[in-house]
């Protein structure tokens, strides 16, 4: 059959088939089959090469009045189809109105806490906030601190060395070398800080801890500014019935040194003393160690165990549940 005759039979089946497409996805099949780049209209355009000359006019006419009548009667239904189409859903929506999903907050670690704390009680009676590194030379570990070449303070056990001159710090006290090496008189400074010590894990004692250090050289510094210090210091922090007593003890960077031990009163009416750590006058040694002139220059210092605050503070059993990362724990602080 010729093209010519061929064209009223393609135009009948594809009216017809459109008749029957209820769908937008049938419709597209329609119209790749009729109109696409190899459908039905584009094979008649083709075949158009095929037809005797004397008949291409009218052939091609035929062929064009096709394409406008499918793609007219495309367009139409495509209309049709496409308001009576519900609204497709998009593919995500968002709800703004919903209320959000909320992050789980994380909070301050209660010994951070105890140490803000700290900062903010010795900041009132004009210390600033020092700090040094974890990771230490004997020389501010030791040296400095007027500690012998043969003080059992120095054995290998009672310190993590990494070489023979290094060493995790095992107290802050390297934080008032560190600061009188960089600063003349007058230094009133606190040094809160991770330390380290071999110790056997219990529940008082951990290989890692934190400590509070203090520092206050000026001229005329005395014990008993000392005292009054820690006392205010004492009564700050877990209030105005905590008592302290001082007694006598032995530090190579003091000269006296002492314990400083706190009342501490349990809500069953008991009290107990409790020792918060050791202090004393900057030993004329360490003072010259850094060059400050010990003839004028007097000072107190002192090192509070932070750990053992906290726990009276807040009733803390065992000083391992601060270190084991039990949220259930944390979350109560
Ligand atoms: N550094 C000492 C320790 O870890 C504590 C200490 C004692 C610090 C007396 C001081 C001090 O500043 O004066 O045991």
């Amino acid at each position: 059959m010729g093209l010519l005759e061929d064209i009223p039979a393609i135009e009948k089946a594809a009216l017809d088939e459109l008749k029957a497409v209820d769908t937008p996805d049938a419709l597209e099949a329609w119209r790749i089959r009729y109109l696409g780049s190899k459908g039905a209209v584009k094979a008649t355009m083709q075949r158009l090469k095929e037809v005797p000359k004397e008949q291409k006019p009218a052939a091609g006419k035929a062929a064009n009045q096709l394409k406008n009548a499918l793609q007219q009667a495309y367009d139409s239904r495509s209309s049709e189809l496409g308001a009576a189409r519900k609204p497709r859903p998009a593919r995500r929506i968002e709800d703004v109105t919903l209320p959000g999903k909320r992050p789980r907050l994380g909070h301050v670690h209660v010994i951070t806490q105890t140490t803000e704390e700290i900062c903010e009680i010795f900041g009132r009676m004009g210390f600033t906030v020092a700090s040094g590194p974890e990771v230490e030379d004997e020389r501010h570990n030791f040296d400095c601190l007027n500690i012998p070449p043969a003080h059992p303070a120095r054995d290998p056990w009672e310190n993590f060395y990494i070489d023979e001159k290094t060493m995790l710090r095992s107290q802050t006290s390297t934080v008032q070398i560190r600061v009188m090496e960089n600063q003349p008189p007058p230094v009133r400074i606190i040094a809160p800080g991770r330390v380290y010590r071999p110790d056997t894990v219990d529940a008082t004692h951990s290989f890692m801890f934190h400590q509070v250090e203090g520092l206050y050289v000026d001229t005329g510094v005395s014990m008993s500014d000392l005292k009054t210090c820690l006392d205010q210091f004492c009564k700050a922090l877990l209030g105005h019935d905590v008592a302290t007593r001082f007694r006598p003890s032995f530090f190579p960077f003091t000269e006296p040194s002492a314990e400083v031990d706190m009342l501490f009163h349990y809500d069953d009416g008991s009290s107990e003393w409790i020792e918060l750590g050791g202090c004393g006058m900057v030993d004329p040694n360490v003072l010259d160690a850094v060059g400050y002139d010990s003839e004028k220059y007097t000072g107190y210092a002192f090192g509070l165990g932070i750990e053992r605050m906290a726990m009276r503070k807040y009733d803390i059993p065992d000083i391992r549940l601060l270190f084991e990362n039990d949220i259930r724990f944390l979350e109560q602080f």
